[in-house]
């Protein structure tokens, strides 16, 4: 049994993963967050509540004494000079916590996604508080994309909001690069992410610095080949071009639409077009083609097909 403090844990992606941490029942879980614990509804038994000031370094200190681990689900989006993921790492090196994980879950590469950048950030940082000798071990927990989300606007996971994406099963239409249809996408979903998440947290080695986590490794046309089988007929493909996404174009004849709720609303239509463009033109660099780590630390562990996942999703529906 360890003590394992999850920061941001009252978000969406934390509670899957605090839920698979509590089913194991091996470790004291404690969310840190910037506000008080609800009262309108409990938390669950054997879940703790600390209100954090992470502008207070010294009561952070505090906070973390005798923490074993701790996961960062910090929303970057909100956090964007890193302040509060930086003053986390400096007080987890301070109050003598073993392993740290920031707030990844995604891609490998940010190029082209200037929204993950801060992500790179705290990459950085955690290679420079550690270049003089370690004093924090830590990992990146990647996994690519939510497989949950080709399964938009249905629900399947407890917590996490479904999103649209360029790969939109529901209106069977995909964005593709033309010419570059063979570029990788890592599918994983937000379930198995969160059980080996907990494997990882009761593993008593050494974290790897890299944690990747390979769900579903596949092709744009594997996924539209997936799609017009599991979904009965043709997609429309919108296939733009490079040049025009690199001048920040989208020549489309749809876009996604549903955004993350921690980007404000009249943010939401340029943001859209960022991510759209962002996703494609990373994609040609790899920035999907996550590395697979942790399949290989647990090699017992069966990860959701994409087949099996969406066929279940979308059987029987029009
Ligand atoms: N790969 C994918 O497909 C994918 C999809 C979604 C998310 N993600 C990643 O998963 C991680 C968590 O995302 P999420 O959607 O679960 O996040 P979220 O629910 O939007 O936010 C998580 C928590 O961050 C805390 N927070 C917000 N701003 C903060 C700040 N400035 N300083 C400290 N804490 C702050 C909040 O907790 P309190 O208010 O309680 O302090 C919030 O509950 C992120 O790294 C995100 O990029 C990846």
């Amino acid at each position: 049994m360890v003590k394992v403090a999850v920061a941001g844990g009252s978000g969406q992606v934390a509670r899957e993963i605090i839920d698979a941490l509590l089913e194991s029942k091996k470790h004291q879980i404690t969310i840190l967050s910037r506000r008080e614990a609800p009262t309108s509804t409990p938390i669950a038994s054997g879940l703790h509540w600390q209100f954090v000031d992470y502008n207070n370094k010294k009561s952070l200190v505090e906070a973390l004494r005798g923490t074993h681990t701790l996961l960062s689900f910090v929303q970057t989006l909100s956090d964007p000079d890193q302040k509060s993921q930086k003053n986390l790492i400096d007080a987890c090196i301070e109050a003598g916590v073993k392993r740290f994980a920031p707030s990844e879950f995604g891609s490998k590469g940010t190029t082209d996604m200037p929204w993950l950048r801060v992500k790179e950030n705290i990459r950085e940082y955690l290679e420079e508080v550690n270049q003089k000798g370690k004093v924090l071990e830590y990992t990146l927990f990647q996994q690519g994309f939510f497989l949950d989300y080709l399964a938009y606007p249905y629900k399947t996971s407890k917590y996490l909001d479904q999103l649209q994406t360029i790969f939109d099963f529901e209106n069977r239409r995909v964005i593709v690069v033309d010419g570059h249809e063979d570029a990788i996408m890592t599918l994983t979903t937000v379930a198995d992410l969160a059980k080996i998440v907990a494997r990882a947290v009761d593993y008593e080695g050494t974290w790897p610095k890299m944690s990747g986590i390979r769900g579903n490794r596949v092709t744009f046309s594997q996924i539209i080949e997936i799609g017009e089988r599991i979904r009965g007929r043709p997609f429309t493909v919108d296939k733009v071009k490079v040049e025009d996404l690199e001048k920040g174009e989208l020549k489309t004849t749809w876009n996604i639409e549903a955004i993350h709720h921690s980007v404000f609303k009249e943010q939401a239509p340029a943001f859209l077009k960022a991510i759209s463009i962002g996703i494609l033109l990373s994609s040609l660099k790899g920035a999907w083609d996550i590395s697979d780590e942790l399949n290989q630390l647990f090699p017992d562990f069966e990860f959701t097909s994409i087949e099996d996942f969406l066929t279940r999703i979308w059987e029987g529906k029009q």
